[in-house]
């Protein structure tokens, strides 16, 4: 697999026929790593937003091949090599292979939040990041699971936004 790098906006064309909502995610994304497989996109992995959100995506037909995994090295790789101090993400509790994939790349559990059967992830990529980590989990500790999940809605809310942005200024696909 070969790898093409650059962000939501320039990629675009790559992400036309991904479905929603990942589509929205990776069109927002400031990091994008697409996979390509015989001139084929085969998936993809964004990083967006001031927390570094991550999204990644497998064409069905192309999962269970290694690609998952691949794109996540890549784009860890990438973002660390930009100096970013961390990567987070959101799995569903019962997606056990997202969750293994994050896991397994070096993420670490800030809070699972039954309310969204959901589990708050972060990857810390540098000694700051270390820091946030710690931070953040103290805070989950403290915050109640129903108030991050209303944050889970407003940063989702936001990159919905940011599509929609991109939309107006003829910038991505309707
Ligand atoms: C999650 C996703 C990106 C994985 O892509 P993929 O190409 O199928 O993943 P890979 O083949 O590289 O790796 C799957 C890993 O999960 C493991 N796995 C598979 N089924 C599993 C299960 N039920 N429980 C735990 N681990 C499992 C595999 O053994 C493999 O791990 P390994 O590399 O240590 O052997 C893909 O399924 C997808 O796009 N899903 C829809 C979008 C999504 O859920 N994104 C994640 C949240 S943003």
């Amino acid at each position: 697999m070969r790898f093409i790098l650059g962000n939501g906006k320039q990629l675009k064309e790559k992400l036309q026929d991904f479905p929603s909502p990942w589509v929205n995610w990776l069109l927002a994304a400031k990091i994008l790593v697409i996979g390509v497989i015989d001139e084929n996109v085969v998936g993809a992995f964004g990083v967006r937003g001031a927390l570094n959100m991550t999204t990644a995506y497998v064409r069905e037909k192309y999962r269970g091949q290694g690609i998952g995994r691949q794109l996540f090295e890549k784009a860890i790789r990438v973002a660390r090599e930009r100096g970013i101090h961390f990567l987070t993400g959101e799995a569903f509790s019962e997606n056990n292979k997202a969750l293994h994939l994050c896991l397994e790349s070096g993420s670490k559990v800030v809070k699972r939040v039954e309310e969204r059967k959901t589990i708050l992830l972060l990857w810390p990529l540098t000694s700051q990041g270390d820091f946030t980590y710690k931070l953040l989990r103290t805070i989950g500790s403290i915050v109640p699971g129903e108030l991050l999940a209303r944050i889970t809605d407003w940063r989702r809310a936001r990159a919905h936004a940011a599509y929609q942005h991109g939309r107006r200024g003829k910038c991505m696909h309707a």
